[in-house]
């Protein structure tokens, strides 16, 4: 364990409030199945996102639209069973809460109660508040997502930066102080620029996640695909690869191919 992580038993919304109060960075990835989500959870992250992308890095769709919410609840499961210490955090997906509030309750309910997640994550500001504040109600936290909202990807047209006019900048502050207000633990910023994102976590004591939205907010998120290198189609400026497993997985399956071909594998020892 490296002495800059701090052992908390499990991480609770609570402790991601402190750690914004006490200048600590938050550390956020992505899982969505048992294996990997163990590893994630036993390397230190706080917050392991079960997000929507698994429509694009497990299932191979364009976009998140696609998944749905038994897909949704069967990786949360598996994460669940594998997360010690982080805490849980699940998508909901794409058409199960922008009908209505009751709808998007029910939608919560079922995550957490099949589950076993600790808290659900949803797009947009001012126009959820009814599903929000329903959903809270029901003792369930809420973490909200703006700037680029990849469930609107046909209404923006274009993954580019959200959020560079006034207009949407002012709209996007005012939707964080809402979000706060109802009372969501925390909030990603995805894809805006660094300055507006800085100006919106200085502005609420509540955690601001970024991802793409630069170093002056609470801390950070990235696709764990992504950072494990895995795939070399996605490469946007924020995202930064920690490992190179394209070519490790190649190279090893390139390797077992041979071996099994040419005889090699198994040898007298890998054998009863
Ligand atoms: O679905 C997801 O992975 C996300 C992150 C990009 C924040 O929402």
């Amino acid at each position: 364990m490296s002495s800059a992580k701090k052992n908390y038993s499990r991480v609770t919304t609570n402790t991601l409030i402190k750690m914004k109060s006490d200048g600590e960075k938050i550390a956020m990835l992505t899982s969505y199945d048992y294996t990997l989500a163990g590893l994630v959870d036993a390397a230190g992250v706080d917050i392991i996102l079960v997000g929507d992308s698994a429509s694009n890095v497990i299932a191979g769709h364009e976009t998140t639209l696609q998944i749905t919410l038994d897909q949704m609840i069967y990786h949360a499961s598996s994460v669940v069973r594998a997360a010690k210490r982080a805490l849980v955090v699940v998508d909901l997906p794409f058409g199960t809460y922008q009908a209505d509030s009751k709808e998007a309750l029910k939608s919560a309910i079922r995550i957490m109660k099949e589950s076993g997640a600790h808290a659900v994550k949803l797009e947009g500001g001012f126009q959820e508040k009814q599903s929000i504040e329903r959903i809270l109600q029901a003792g369930i936290p809420v973490m909200g997502h703006l700037g680029l909202t990849p469930q609107s990807i046909y209404k923006f047209g274009t993954y580019t930066v959200r959020a560079k006019e006034e207009q949407e900048a002012e709209q996007l502050k005012k939707d964080a102080k809402l979000l706060e207000e109802l009372g969501c633990f925390a909030i990603v910023l995805e894809k805006i620029p660094a300055k507006l994102a800085k100006e919106v976590a200085e502005s609420v004591q509540i955690p601001i996640i970024g991802i793409g939205a630069g170093n002056k907010v609470d801390g950070q998120v990235l696709v764990l695909h992504d950072m494990l290198g895995m795939s070399k189609e996605f490469s946007p400026r924020f995202l930064r690869r920690y490992a190179d497993l394209h070519y490790t997985i190649i190279g090893a399956v390139s390797s077992y191919t041979s071996d099994v071909k040419s005889g090699d594998f198994p040898n007298d020892k890998e054998q009863y």
